[in-house]
């Protein structure tokens, strides 16, 4: 394991006034307390953000931000479960009331959905197109409301290579995504005109606590020896031969909140080690 991005970018130095520097933009990230979105909310406070991170596990959000205080940024960590509207119009005005605005949206939360399409209960269609669309699109909703009045912003969205690759077992996360990227690519074209940008990522197998889920039983066990398995399975997927981390995707993060990209919105970014290529 390398070490970790925000630590490298701390030592590289984000060069103030470059396109990666976000000193003086708040930025609030869902899904921080693990994964894709601590790593996020990590690396943009490394290039001078300040960060919101909201979390259905406030625990794991609080010890994000006590690390990201501890190594010299800004975070405040809050309670929000992204199925709920309420949650995520709180979480953007707990941004606004601390410093004013809002620049960057990640929407980054979100859950697997497993088992062949014939067998999913309505029950199980709602709890992923709860958290995956309806987080995703009503945390959108909130930024956009924030954003508008001051004409600039950018919001960071999370699809999956799963929307390119149809596989048996994972259909409702897959449409869930797909779902995704159409919402991101829509709003692109309706928030332009107000100098907003709307992006996603669609990451290929990276490794969280999010992989291998399938292989855990009703308690939450897995077998370790078939998960190690299954990882060197997902590494021959990629022509690098590689698995990717969730630094991999904060970089692509970084790219999308910030200047860097100030000409791109509407696109849906492949870091996957190549598991999918496309034109
Ligand atoms: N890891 C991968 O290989 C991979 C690949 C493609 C897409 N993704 C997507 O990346 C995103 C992040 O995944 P990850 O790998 O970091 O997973 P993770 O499980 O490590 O982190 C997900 C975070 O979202 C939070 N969360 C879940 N439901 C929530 C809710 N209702 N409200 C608020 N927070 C909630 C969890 O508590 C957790 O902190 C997800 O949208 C996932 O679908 C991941």
């Amino acid at each position: 394991m390398r070490a970790a991005a925000h630590v490298q970018l701390y030592a590289a130095g984000v060069q103030r006034g470059t396109g990666f520097d976000l000193h003086g933009r708040v930025a609030c990230i869902t899904g921080a307390a693990a994964g894709i979105g601590e790593a996020s909310a990590r690396m943009l406070a490394a290039a001078g953000a300040s960060v919101v991170l909201g979390d259905i596990d406030v625990a794991g959000a609080q010890r994000v931000a006590d690390a990201i205080v501890r190594e010299g940024g800004d975070a405040l960590a809050t309670s929000v479960d992204v199925r709920r509207r309420a949650d995520l119009d709180a979480f953007v005005a707990a941004a606004i009331e601390r410093h004013g605005q809002l620049d960057i949206m990640c929407n980054i939360a979100g859950v697997g959905s497993y088992g062949a399409l014939r067998d999913v209960t309505e029950a199980e269609f709602d709890r992923a197109i709860g958290t995956n669309v309806k987080g995703t699109l009503f945390g959108c909703q909130a930024a956009l409301a924030a954003m508008i009045p001051h004409g600039r912003g950018s919001i960071v969205n999370v699809s999956a290579t799963a929307i390119y690759i149809p596989a048996a077992g994972v259909g409702v996360y897959a449409a869930t995504k797909a779902a995704v990227a159409m919402l991101t690519q829509t709003l692109a074209v309706e928030a332009g005109a107000h100098g907003i940008r709307v992006n996603a990522l669609a990451p290929g197998f990276t490794v969280t606590n999010f992989v291998g889920g399938h292989l855990r039983d009703a308690d939450g066990h897995r077998d370790e020896a078939e998960f190690t398995t299954y990882l060197e399975r997902m590494r021959t997927m990629s022509p690098l031969g590689i698995l990717g981390e969730a630094d991999d995707q904060a970089y692509q993060v970084l790219y999308l909140a910030s200047d860097a990209s100030r000409f791109v919105t509407g696109t849906i970014l492949r870091a996957n080690g190549g598991q999918s290529i496309d034109w």
